[in-house]
């Protein structure tokens, strides 16, 4: 049966240990310059509502690393522009391509194109859920801590889409999530809920110096998410306490990282001398989108064969 990845939670523990390996190793191939084309002949539609740099060129390449096709769908350029039923787009699709990502303003778009799609969907970013993200984040601190249980995660600001999948991965990885936001823009009730029933540790708190105090991790994201645009000035000015800057930093121990999924606006939710710090890792998050989706892409497209 085919398996979509809609979630983070659409993995198990043991799945998220075996994708990060490959990713890991898929990287170690990619460097050597040894070609790796698992998916040769496979292609990928890549459907985007909205606007983006890292997905777009992480699975595209991918694709493309691994002997296979991606083609990228401007849903104005589609009949799905014109009025075309999602359901009907996910079927005629499923005929053609091995395997469909989108990124759509609403999540329930997402679970519709899986629902019709006889081929695998990945959720490419929706307004609920970021798990391609989170998923190569986790690649970015595996590599970087070998084993993340116990790990503190602090994310400042927001409570987004790419917070929600953080708090939806505390089951799978064994971190502890905190999450410091004004009482406005705290992360879905729901989606915490979850979490916590299936064992995972979410703590949501107002105040970011408190909160970052003995993180491991310092992670933020803009204050302004793709389909908020008319938020923007309640958003800046709700959000203002909760700067990663230099000053928030020192209160966090001198060795804790520093991670935002990118695009950033500096001066907002970060600092330049922040992200551009010796504490920052977002150019590593950034590359192992790509490493981390091809192992995705090829457990998905061509099943649970090792990689070599
Ligand atoms: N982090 C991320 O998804 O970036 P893009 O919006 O550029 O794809
Ligand atoms: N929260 C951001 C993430 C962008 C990658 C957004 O949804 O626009």
């Amino acid at each position: 049966m085919k398996k979509d990845f809609l979630s983070i939670t659409d993995i198990d523990e043991h799945e998220l240990k075996n994708i990060v390996a490959d990713a890991i190793r898929l990287k170690r191939l990619k460097s050597a310059g040894t070609a790796h084309e698992l998916l040769r002949g496979k292609s990928l539609a890549m459907i985007f509502e909205k606007a983006s740099t890292r997905t777009r060129v992480s699975f595209e390449v991918g694709m493309t690393d691994l002997g296979g096709h991606a083609l990228f769908l401007n849903p104005q350029d589609m009949q799905l522009g014109r009025g075309e039923e999602v359901r009907d787009t996910a079927r005629a699709l499923a005929r053609y391509v091995d395997a469909v990502m989108i990124r759509a303003y609403r999540h329930t778009s997402v679970e519709e194109l899986a629902r019709h799609s006889t081929v695998p969907v990945i959720n490419g970013l929706s307004d609920a859920q970021h798990p391609c993200q989170v998923l190569a984040d986790i690649m970015t601190l595996t590599e970087r801590f070998g084993d993340l249980r116990d790990l503190k995660l602090t994310w400042v600001g927001d409570g987004n889409n790419v917070c929600n999948s953080w708090i939806l991965s505390s089951p799978l990885t064994g971190m502890e999530i905190v999450v410091a936001s004004p009482p406005d823009y705290r992360p879905d009730e729901a989606l915490i809920d979850q979490a916590r029933a299936a064992g995972g540790r979410v703590r949501i708190v107002t105040d970011p110096e408190e909160a970052v105090r003995d993180a491991d991790v310092l992670y933020t994201d803009i204050w302004v998410s793709m389909g908020d645009e008319e938020e923007r000035a309640e958003r800046l000015k709700a959000l203002r306490r909760y700067t990663i800057d230099a000053r928030l930093l020192a209160q966090a121990p001198s060795d804790a990282l520093v991670m935002h999924c990118l695009p950033a606006h500096r001066g907002e939710e970060i600092a330049d001398d922040v992200i551009e710090g010796p504490q920052s890792i977002v150019w590593d998050q950034a590359e192992n989108r790509l490493h981390a989706q091809k192992a995705l892409l090829v457990r998905m497209i061509a099943g649970d064969a090792p990689i070599p």
